[in-house]
């Protein structure tokens, strides 16, 4: 059976596209039901339009009173829900979601988590820090999302050399190319129902 997947995007959504790509190719059984963002001008949100994809802006200015995502909650429930994607998303995702989705949402994070995850962490302020820190290795990372920040279990990693000519750009731009191999990978085996969990403990078939 085909999976349903809820994709959550702020900004250029080149993992979201990607996850797009390869459903067309047939590569994933699934379909992109939503595009959740915060942002309501983002390119994210012009690809799911021009894709015949149903978006929903959510932010504090549209719903400052609803802390506990409440209504984002309801939203999602109008939807079959397999799989939510976070793919560049920028807000913390609630509590009450995170527990309502339990094992079901996914993140791709540009670093190889533990190594520059948490508050802060995000984008071109992980590569920086890779650069500054004249790091020899860089890399992604897929994993499930838990009440903190990129702490959940880790799916994928995948890591990259980095030359001493490196600059924070060019790191980025490696990074990003792995984090779409890995991120389809990791949503190729959910689709696939090869992840299993024992005791809390995340287990993926041979
Ligand atoms: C990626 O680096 C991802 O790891 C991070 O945000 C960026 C999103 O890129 N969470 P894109 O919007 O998918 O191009």
């Amino acid at each position: 059976m085909k999976k349903s997947i809820v994709v959550f995007a702020s900004g250029t959504g080149s993992n979201f596209k990607n996850i797009i790509k390869k459903i067309k190719l047939h590569r994933l059984n699934a379909q992109v039901n939503l595009l959740v963002s915060n942002n309501s001008n983002c390119k994210a949100i012009d690809f799911a339009k021009r894709n015949n994809i149903e978006t929903f802006v959510y932010n504090s200015k549209i719903y400052p009173n609803d802390l506990n995502q409440d209504i984002l909650l309801q939203n999602l429930n109008q939807y079959k829900v397999d799989l939510i994607l976070l793919a560049g998303y920028m807000k913390k995702i609630s509590k009450t979601i995170v527990r309502f989705y339990k094992n079901k949402i996914l993140n791709i994070h540009p670093s190889l988590l533990p190594k520059y995850g948490g508050k802060g962490f995000y984008g071109m302020k992980v590569h920086e820090a890779v650069y500054k820190n004249q790091d020899k290795k860089s890399g992604a990372t897929v994993h499930f999302v838990d009440e903190n920040y990129d702490t959940g279990p880790i799916l994928l990693q995948k890591e990259i050399s980095l030359l001493p000519s490196e600059n924070s750009l060019t790191i980025a731009k490696k990074v990003l190319d792995i984090e779409h191999e890995i991120y389809f990978q990791g949503v190729s085996l959910f689709c696939s129902d090869k992840i299993h969990w024992k005791k809390g403990k995340l287990l993926i078939e041979e």
